[in-house]
């Protein structure tokens, strides 16, 4: 009985912290977005929601107006990161199906770096890496919804891709994406960022300490905002 109760206990404890979790992109109409809506995940560590890619978040907020940033909650300190990837890709399609119900006129960014990269891709077009832990593509009709994918030093980058932007053309990321055909509903929305010295999105080029992989928010925190900025011109 004790442990029947106990597993109980833990079971509401569990579903409490699920239903929090998925009800935080429930926004009221007046707080919809009209610029643009960045959800955005941080690489893994230790520390707040936005850490490095801060920078970027203050750019969109000052340069599109009406638009609104969430440094995406994901569980980026776990020391297991295959379920930290496969968690936080089920809760951001989660985040993107409730923000859409609730401002389906408001366009939607969806922004990664590092670990944050791997688990927006997947959220967006599905596991085909092995090892990395299956989860779905994302509803193809979110595609007129999410304006923008964009992902710094991907884990999961494959070389010759269309949505490829950085200088990395032969390389590719630890846990490569076996069918990449499955992002291309979003490919107009996609630019996957990666350079050559980045070692975990472009192994096995220049070994340089894996300098590339910290390099990306200088180096193209603006083009995002730009790329941002003319995909909901159009
Ligand atoms: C959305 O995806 C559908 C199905 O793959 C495709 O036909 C359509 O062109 C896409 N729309 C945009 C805006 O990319
Ligand atoms: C690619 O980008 C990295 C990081 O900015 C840089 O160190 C490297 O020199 C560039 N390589 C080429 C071939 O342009």
């Amino acid at each position: 009985m004790v442990g029947r109760k106990f597993f109980g206990a833990l079971f509401s404890i569990a579903l409490a912290g699920l239903i929090q979790g998925t009800q935080s992109q429930d926004v009221a109409s007046k707080d919809c977005a009209t610029g643009v809506h960045a959800i955005i995940s941080r690489g893994q560590g230790a520390g707040d929601d936005l850490n490095v890619m801060e920078a970027l978040s203050d750019k969109i907020l000052d340069q599109i107006p009406g638009s609104t940033t969430l440094g995406f909650p994901f569980d980026h300190d776990a020391e297991d990161k295959f379920t930290a990837v496969h968690s936080g890709a089920l809760m951001l399609q989660n985040y993107v199906e409730k923000y859409v119900k609730g401002c389906p006129k408001s366009k939607m960014a969806l922004i990664g770096y590092s670990l944050g990269a791997v688990l927006t891709m997947e959220a967006v077009c599905g596991t085909s890496s092995l090892l990395l832990i299956p989860v779905p593509p994302l509803d193809p009709s979110y595609n007129t919804t999410v304006i923008a994918n964009v992902v710094y030093g991907d884990e999961t980058f494959v070389p010759f891709q269309p949505w490829n932007t950085g200088n990395c053309t032969v390389g590719a990321g630890i846990f490569p994406r076996l069918n990449p055909s499955t992002c291309e509903p979003f490919e107009s929305s996609l630019h996957s960022y990666c350079d050559y010295g980045d070692n975990q999105c472009c192994s096995p080029l220049p070994m340089d300490d894996n300098h590339a992989h910290h390099t990306y928010m200088k180096k193209y925190d603006q083009d995002v905002v730009d790329f941002i900025k003319e995909r909901l011109r159009s």
